[in-house]
């Protein structure tokens, strides 16, 4: 045999072991990443659907807990300059609390639209459509029998890299009033980078609105009755979308420079919130929209807390983010942490399209069409400061 021959036989051999136990290795990874979900009972609802809890957990020893009724996340974890695990997602005590209504939309998967729609009716392709009126005279996270209250098929993913669930809900035609027989993907993977990413896709069978996002409120700290007015935020938004007093916007993109709402530079989120601002006021704190800077996947805010050294940064590939600085949270419930949830000891970014973007023509589009594909992506990373 030639040697040219030789050595192309002993390269096609080397390739083929290396081929071999890459794979090999790959589906250890994946077996091991099956290994880091674990799935236990978590409780029974009024309609008798048996509830189950889904805990993934990291390399790193970071876990998020989600529940297959409204896909909500009832804890996560993150770690404190000591390296100390702590969950820094407000929830309820008890799986009633979920059940029952979920006042807060504690940890929810949102939908179909995320945020309000004015008094709950839009027209698209020239037909009306009237949909729940659950916020005054408009429609809040998509109607009081929105997703948050759902049944969510959970899977968890076999060939992803890192432990992943695959939640899925099929959103009847007219549901909540919303038109079109609407699929429903959305992947929670816990990577080892500490980051939770959340993958969402759609598709109708009508023509119809969407906008969906996730409801975890925040609290660094991971002592969930102290105040979230000492962390300090920075977002990458030179505008933001004034509201009425309903919080519908009026349609103007308001520069933040030189007001309250200027987080272009990181400052405390309790700096400036008790200004005389009208928009705080209307709010009763931050409870809007801001126009994220640049578009594709970017870094658009981070939050610090300085007690803690926790920093968490979130990533998405939507227009706008709505940073809610917990002002309707009024201590009626018992926190994980001890004592009652008070005002203001959480706060939301909540990664999405405008609010009431269907009756507003100047704001992106929340329209999605039969034959076209809903895809959106945000992840929540967090690290330390020393
Ligand atoms: C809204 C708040 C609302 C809260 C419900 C937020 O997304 O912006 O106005 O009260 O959700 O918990």
């Amino acid at each position: 045999m030639r040697k040219t021959t030789i050595n192309l036989i002993i390269i096609i051999a080397v390739l083929c072991i290396f081929g071999c136990n890459k794979k090999e290795n790959d589906q250890k990874t994946q077996s091991q990443h099956m290994d880091n979900i674990k799935v236990s009972n978590y409780g029974v609802t009024a309609k008798g659907d048996s509830i189950k809890k889904y805990t993934l957990t990291n390399k790193n020893g970071m876990k998020v807990e989600v529940i297959n009724f409204g896909g909500i996340i009832t804890s996560l974890t993150a770690p404190d300059r000591n390296g100390k695990y702590e969950d820094v997602v407000l929830g309820f005590t008890k799986p009633e609390g979920y059940f029952n209504g979920n006042p807060y939309y504690f940890g929810a998967l949102i939908g179909r639209y995320g945020n309000r729609i004015a008094n709950a009716k839009f027209t698209l392709e020239g037909k009306t459509y009237e949909i729940d009126k659950n916020d005054k005279p408009n429609s809040l996270h998509g109607g009081k029998e929105g997703f948050y209250t759902k049944f969510w098929n959970i899977e968890p993913v076999k060939d992803a890299n890192f432990p992943t669930l695959k939640l899925t809900y099929t959103s009847a035609d007219g549901e909540e009033g919303y038109p079109g027989k609407l699929f429903t993907t959305v992947l929670y993977t816990l990577t080892d980078d500490n980051s939770l990413e959340i993958s969402y896709e759609a598709t109708t069978d009508k023509s119809t609105v969407i906008n969906l996002t996730q409801h975890s409120y925040f609290n660094l700290s991971g002592n969930f009755t102290k105040a979230v007015t000492d962390h300090e935020l920075q977002i990458n938004a030179d505008k933001f979308l004034p509201v009425n007093e309903t919080l519908i916007p009026t349609g103007e993109q308001k520069e933040v420079k030189g007001s309250p709402f200027d987080f272009t530079v990181s400052k405390p989120i309790g700096k400036d919130i008790n200004s005389d601002d009208d928009q705080l006021k209307k709010g009763k704190g931050y409870d809007h929209n801001w126009i994220l800077n640049g578009n594709g996947m970017r870094s658009i805010a981070k939050v610090y807390h300085p007690g803690s050294g926790r920093i968490m940064e979130v990533l998405t590939d939507e227009p706008g983010v709505q940073f809610y600085s917990g002002n309707f949270l009024d201590g009626k419930f018992d926190t994980k942490t001890g004592g009652k949830n008070e005002f203001r000891t959480g706060f939301c970014l909540e990664t999405q399209h405008f609010p009431d973007s269907p009756n507003q023509s100047s704001f992106p589009s929340t329209e999605l069409k039969p034959g076209q594909k809903y895809q959106t992506k945000t992840i929540y990373k967090f690290s330390v400061k020393k």
